[in-house]
């Protein structure tokens, strides 16, 4: 794996439990968010009509679209209510040397 894989997304204790932060990284913005003290990564952009996730709730392992209210698994991506059908991407995150790092290739 090339070091240039892993995107530098700040510092693990700026993201608080429940909050998403918006990253960009290779022309596309990933959404860093705190769950049951898990770090996760997503695309920050829901599958239904495209808004950005980041600016929903955070809870239960999820995130809640602030457009319609659609959950996808932060785990798995996988869309959980309607009205979004489509799984949003997941992308690998690591904590280390105190930062959150994000694998945003491939
Ligand atoms: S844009 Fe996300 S639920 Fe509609």
């Amino acid at each position: 794996m090339s070091p240039r894989d892993w995107l530098d997304a700040g510092p693990a204790d700026s993201l608080a439990e429940g909050q998403a932060i918006s990253v960009a990284a290779g022309g596309r913005f990933i959404a860093i968010a705190r769950s049951g003290g898990e770090v996760f990564a997503v695309d920050d952009v829901c599958t239904h009509d495209g808004a950005e996730l980041t600016g929903g709730t955070v809870e239960h392992g999820e995130i809640v679209c602030p457009r319609h209210g659609a959950r996808f698994c932060l785990r798995t991506g996988r869309a959980l209510t309607p009205p979004a059908y489509e799984d949003v991407r997941t992308f690998e995150t690591k904590i280390e040397d105190g930062r959150i790092w994000v694998r945003a290739g491939g």
